[in-house]
């Protein structure tokens, strides 16, 4: 069985702990988009792993793990995740995967994300500052893109690389005031990536299709959500790649057909990162409670998460673009303790009830949640392993929630260990 593991909301959801928990009886996970600005988290017995470009299946042995076209990798932190892991015994010698065709971040991409979002005041979209739109920016204008293959000639990058920083250095001078950078500097990093990158890189596509045939299981980690999706989701408050299952086919050459279920993953409430509209956000008590038992701080940033109830309106729109088959419900051990808890089934926009998510951030900033109220739950759950042994309560919300979404939750969360995991069939 080959699966797609996706976040239905703007990211956060719990994917790493999905897919790690797949990733058991899969072949291979592939990251197929986003940078790393994704923090992606894993616990493995008192171990806990904050992957941003390693596929979240690198923590277990033997699987092979694929970084494919789309991701926009940047290498110092690769190497970092790299050593993180080996510090734990884990080695991916022989088993990582990079595709030639990924895009590299560069230190000036880490600079103009940081001096644009400076430059934005109070309009900045709230970026991780990791380069993410500038590289993605340099993918589609082509002239100034540097990928992973071109690590392979040196000597030409190094002109390349020359032509690209007198020009970046114009733009940090000129618009921003800033000092500009050394393009002699950057080619030196770029040969030490190229020592330790070059036996990783290879053709990912021509892989991928040879493990198909072969009958191997492979397991597709979507990184953000389908809310950050750039164009699909709340523009312009949004990530700079199909962070939704749409772009899983482009950002790795695999068809979705080939895709056997889409697993979406979304918690038990919503949270977000960043600027936008975010209609269910309680900027309340019950925003800092849900942030304190939750733990609602970025993975990557550290910044604290903007926190509301489940958003059914959003939830299924991203059921309905990411052709989702089944959802992966988490924290749903961080609601207990709540006298009532809230589901927004349909939203109100200048007076006219709409239950079709609108992208579009002018009507959705209109947007007033509408809320379904049902009794909360006061009991520990965290140590639960059986549907039937949740209090009612929490089994009647979880069934609300497949009502509203019309999908089955066959995954539930009770806390961040593999362990900590419900399953139904
Ligand atoms: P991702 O980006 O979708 O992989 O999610 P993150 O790793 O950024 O954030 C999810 C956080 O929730 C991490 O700290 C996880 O360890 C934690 N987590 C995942 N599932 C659960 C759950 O069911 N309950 C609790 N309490 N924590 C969880
Ligand atoms: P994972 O994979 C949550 C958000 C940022 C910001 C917007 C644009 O861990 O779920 P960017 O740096 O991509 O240009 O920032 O997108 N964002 C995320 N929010 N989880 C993520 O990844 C995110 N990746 C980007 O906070 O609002
Ligand atoms: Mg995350």
């Amino acid at each position: 069985m080959n699966y797609c593991v996706v976040g239905l909301q703007w990211g956060d959801e719990g994917k790493g702990k999905v897919v790690d928990i797949l990733a058991e009886h899969s072949d291979i996970v592939v990251r197929y988009s986003g940078g790393s600005n994704a923090g992606h988290t894993v616990v493995v017995g008192n171990s806990k792993f904050a992957l941003h470009l390693l596929p979240s299946g690198s923590v277990r042995p033997n699987i092979f793990c694929c970084i494919t076209n789309a991701v926009v990798v940047d290498p110092e932190v690769l190497i970092d995740e790299i050593k993180t892991i080996a510090l734990k015994g884990i080695t991916l010698k022989g088993r990582l995967l990079i595709s030639e065709n990924a895009h590299v971040v560069l230190d000036y991409h880490k600079r103009e994300d940081q001096l644009r979002e400076e430059s934005l005041g109070k309009n900045k979209i709230g970026t991780t500052i990791r380069g993410i739109g500038p590289c993605y920016a340099d993918k589609a204008g082509r002239s100034h893109a540097v990928r992973m293959g071109d690590l392979r000639n040196l000597q030409q990058l190094k002109d390349k690389l020359q032509a690209i920083v007198n020009y970046k250095n114009k733009v940090f001078t000129a618009i921003y005031n800033a000092t500009p950078i050394s393009a002699d500097d950057i080619f030196e990093k770029c040969k030490s990536y190229a020592d330790i990158f070059l036996p990783f890189i290879t053709d990912t596509t021509e892989y991928l299709h040879r493990s198909i045939d072969e009958g191997k299981s492979i397991l597709f980690e979507g990184a953000q959500g389908t809310l950050l999706d750039l164009d699909h989701g709340t523009f312009p408050y949004v990530t700079s790649s199909n962070s939704s299952s749409l772009g899983m086919p482009a950002g790795c050459g695999v068809p979705a057909k080939y895709v056997d279920k889409f697993i979406g993953v979304a918690k038990a409430y919503t949270t977000r990162v960043g600027a936008g509209p975010f209609p269910t956000e309680q900027d309340n008590d019950i925003g800092q409670y849900i942030r304190e038992r939750g733990h609602e701080y970025g993975t990557t940033t550290g910044r604290p998460r903007r926190c509301g109830w489940f958003d059914a309106v959003a939830a299924s729109y991203s059921v309905r673009i990411g052709a989702i088959d089944e959802i992966a419900l988490m924290h749903l051990d961080t609601l207990a303790g709540l006298k009532e808890v809230k589901i927004c089934k349909l939203y109100k926009i200048n007076g006219k009830k709409e239950t079709f998510f609108p992208a579009n951030i002018g009507k959705l900033s209109q947007a007033q949640a509408v809320y379904e109220t049902v009794t909360g739950w006061e009991e520990d759950i965290t140590e639960v392993k059986d549907f039937r042994k949740l209090p009612s309560n929490a089994q009647n919300y979880i069934r609300l929630i497949e009502k509203v979404t019309g999908k089955p939750v066959t995954i539930i969360g009770v806390g961040p260990k593999r362990s900590q995991t419900i399953f139904r069939q």
